[in-house]
C-alpha cells in the first residue's frame, strides 16, 4: 500500500470532498517508485480553505507580529532538523540532485528566519504634518487571504518566499502546490501546522495555513476567480501568469507573477576561461535546466569562441547522469514525460527550423539505467543566430544554446533582445565594462564573474518585461506585496484644522 496524503483545511487533515485523487511518482525510477496518492480536489475544497482563512484572519491579524515571527523561527528549526530527509523526498519527488535539493531545504531555512526576524521590525514610517499640534503617523497592515499557486522546480524554497513573509505580516493563506511535488508541500504546510500548535498553544487558530492539492485548471482556477481570496501569489509560465492576471484582475485582487527567463551568460575574450566553464556547467544544467533562472545562452567573444566550445563539449560530455539520490550525480531526470517532450520538440526546432548545429547531446539518454526515468542528454547548440527560437523561448530543460558576439556592445544588445529579462551573467577582468554591463543589462539579477543562478534569500528576486509584473519576492522588498500602507492622522489642538485649507 503507497502512502495516502490530505489536505490540511481548517486545522484538520481531510480528503477531498469527491474522494479524486492522483499519484505522485519518482521521475527517475516512474514505474517502479510510487511516491504517494494525494486528494484531487475541486472548486467546493477550495471554498471551505477560503472560508477557513478568512474567518482565521480576523484572529491571525491581532496576534502581535513578534509572536508570528516566534512561529516561523520554530518553523525554520525543525526544517534545519530535517533538512536531509527532506532533501532525500525532494529528490525522489522531482529529481534533481542530493546537494541541490539540500539547497532548496536551505533557503527555505533562511526564509524562515529572515521572516521570523520581520515580525520585530516591520517598520512603518512616519512624515511631520503640515498643521501644528498634529502628527502623521503609517504603519504595514496585512491584507487578507492570500492565495499561492507555486511551481515543482524548486517545491521547498519559493513557497516559503510566499507563504513566510504573507504570514508574518498577518495575512491568512491557501496554499496550491504543483501536482508534481506535493509531498514537499505536505511536508512544509505539517512543519508550519505544528510549529503554529506549538507556539500558540491553546491559541492556536485553525485555518491561517490550508493547503488544497489538485490540477491547476481546477483548484487554480478557482482560486484566482474566488472572491474572498485578496492577493495571488504565483510562479511559473508567462502564458498561465497571464491568464491569471487576467482572471484575478476582474476582482482587482493583488497579483504577484514570477514567470519565465531566457537568461544568458556573456564570457568576454579577457574572462577567466575556466571560472566560466564552471559557471555555464552549473548555470545550464544544475537542476537539468529547469530553473528560471537557468543560463539557457551563452554569449561569447569572438576572439574566444572555438577555444571556449572545445573546452565546454569536453565537459558536458563527462557529466553523469542519474538518480539525484546516488552518489556522484551531476544531472537528474527532467521531472516528468511530458516535460521531457517539450524539451526534446525544442531540440526538433533546433535541428530542423533553427538549422542551428548540435555539438553535444540531442536526444533521450541512451543507456540502459537511465531508461527507468525522464533522462534527457545535456545538448549544446552552436552558431545559434539572435532571433532563432531556440535563442528566444524559454525551454525549461538541459539544452544551452551558444552565440557569437563582436564586442561588449554586441553582446549586451544579444543579452537584451529577448521578451523575459530575470537573470544574467557576465565574465570579465575588465571593470569598466563590468559597470557597463551592470547598467545596460535588462534583467532583474546581474551577476558579474558568477553564474546566472543562485540568488540569496535576503535580496530581491524577479526579473523585468514578461518575466513578471514588476513585483520582488525575497529580501526586504517582498514586504511590500503582503502589506497594505494605513495612513493615520492625530490631532491635538483642540481645533477642527482643515489641512490644505486652513495652511496655505
Ligand atoms: C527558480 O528558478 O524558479 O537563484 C528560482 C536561483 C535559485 C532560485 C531559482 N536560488 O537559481
Amino acid at each position: 500500500m503507497s502512502e495516502k496524503f490530505k489536505n490540511l483545511i481548517n486545522g484538520e487533515w481531510k480528503d477531498s470532498k469527491s474522494g479524486n485523487t492522483f499519484e505522485n511518482r519518482n521521475p527517475a525510477q516512474w514505474n517502479e517508485d510510487l511516491i504517494g496518492i494525494f486528494p484531487s480536489s475541486d472548486k467546493e475544497d477550495i471554498n471551505e480553505a477560503v472560508a477557513a482563512a478568512k474567518a482565521a484572519f480576523e484572529k491571525w491579524r491581532l496576534i502581535p507580529a513578534p509572536r508570528r515571527g516566534d512561529i516561523l523561527k520554530v518553523v525554520g528549526d525543525k526544517m534545519l532538523e530535517r533538512k536531509d530527509e527532506i532533501a532525500y523526498e525532494r529528490t525522489r519527488e522531482m529529481g534533481k540532485v542530493f546537494a541541490e535539493t539540500k539547497g532548496d531545504v536551505q533557503e527555505g531555512i533562511d526564509t524562515a528566519y529572515y521572516a521570523g526576524s520581520e515580525g520585530r521590525r516591520l517598520f512603518g514610517l512616519n512624515a511631520p504634518s503640515e498643521l501644528p499640534n498634529k502628527m502623521n503617523l503609517s504603519f504595514r497592515v496585512p491584507i487578507g487571504v492570500g492565495g499561492f499557486i507555486t511551481p515543482w522546480n524548486f517545491p521547498m524554497a519559493i513557497p516559503t518566499w510566499k507563504i513566510f513573509p504573507a504570514l508574518v505580516c498577518g495575512n491568512t493563506c491557501v496554499f496550491k502546490p504543483a501536482e508534481l511535488t506535493p509531498k514537499t508541500a505536505t511536508t512544509l504546510v505539517e512543519i508550519i501546522d505544528t510549529a503554529m500548535r506549538e507556539v500558540l498553544g491553546r491559541d492556536y487558530i485553525p485555518g491561517v495555513i490550508n493547503i488544497v492539492h489538485g490540477k491547476g485548471r481546477i483548484v487554480g482556477e478557482a482560486m484566482i476567480a474566488h472572491p474572498d481570496i485578496d492577493l495571488i501569489s504565483f510562479t511559473g509560465s508567462t502564458p498561465v501568469g497571464k491568464r491569471i492576471n487576467e482572471v484575478a484582475g476582474a476582482s482587482l485582487k493583488r497579483v504577484s507573477l514570477e514567470l519565465g527567463g531566457k537568461n544568458a551568460q556573456i564570457v568576454m575574450n579577457d574572462a577567466d576561461q575556466e571560472l566560466a566553464l564552471e559557471a555555464v556547467l552549473w548555470g545550464a544544467f544544475g537542476t537539468t535546466g529547469q530553473r528560471c533562472t537557468a543560463t539557457s545562452r551563452l554569449i561569447l567573444h569572438k576572439d574566444i569562441y572555438d577555444e571556449f566550445i572545445g573546452k565546454l563539449v569536453k565537459k558536458v560530455k563527462k557529466l553523469k547522469l542519474g538518480y539525484g539520490n546516488d552518489k556522484g550525480i551531476d544531472v537528474g531526470p527532467c521531472v516528468s514525460e511530458a516535460q521531457r517532450e517539450t524539451v526534446n520538440s525544442y531540440v526538433k526546432i533546433g535541428k530542423e527550423e533553427d538549422k542551428a548545429k548540435l555539438v553535444a547531446g540531442g536526444d533521450y539518454a541512451k543507456d540502459d539505467a537511465l531508461s527507468k526515468g525522464w533522462f534527457y542528454e545535456p545538448t549544446i547548440f552552436v552558431d545559434v543566430k539572435p532571433g532563432m527560437r531556440i535563442e528566444q523561448e524559454e525551454i525549461f530543460g538541459p539544452v544551452l544554446s551558444v552565440i557569437k558576439c563582436n564586442d561588449l556592445t554586441d553582446a549586451i544588445n544579444i543579452l537584451n533582445d529577448t521578451p523575459y529579462g530575470l537573470s544574467s551573467s557576465i565574465f570579465t577582468k575588465n571593470v569598466n565594462d563590468a559597470f557597463v554591463a551592470i547598467r545596460d543589462i535588462k534583467a532583474g539579477i546581474t551577476y558579474v564573474n558568477g553564474a546566472t543562478i543562485g540568488a540569496e534569500a535576503h535580496m530581491p528576486f524577479g526579473g523585468v518585461k514578461q518575466t513578471g509584473n514588476g513585483h520582488r519576492e525575497g529580501g526586504w522588498t517582498v514586504y511590500d506585496f503582503y502589506t497594505e500602507w494605513k495612513a493615520v492622522y492625530i490631532d491635538y489642538s483642540g481645533k477642527l484644522q482643515r489641512a490644505q485649507i486652513d495652511n496655505y
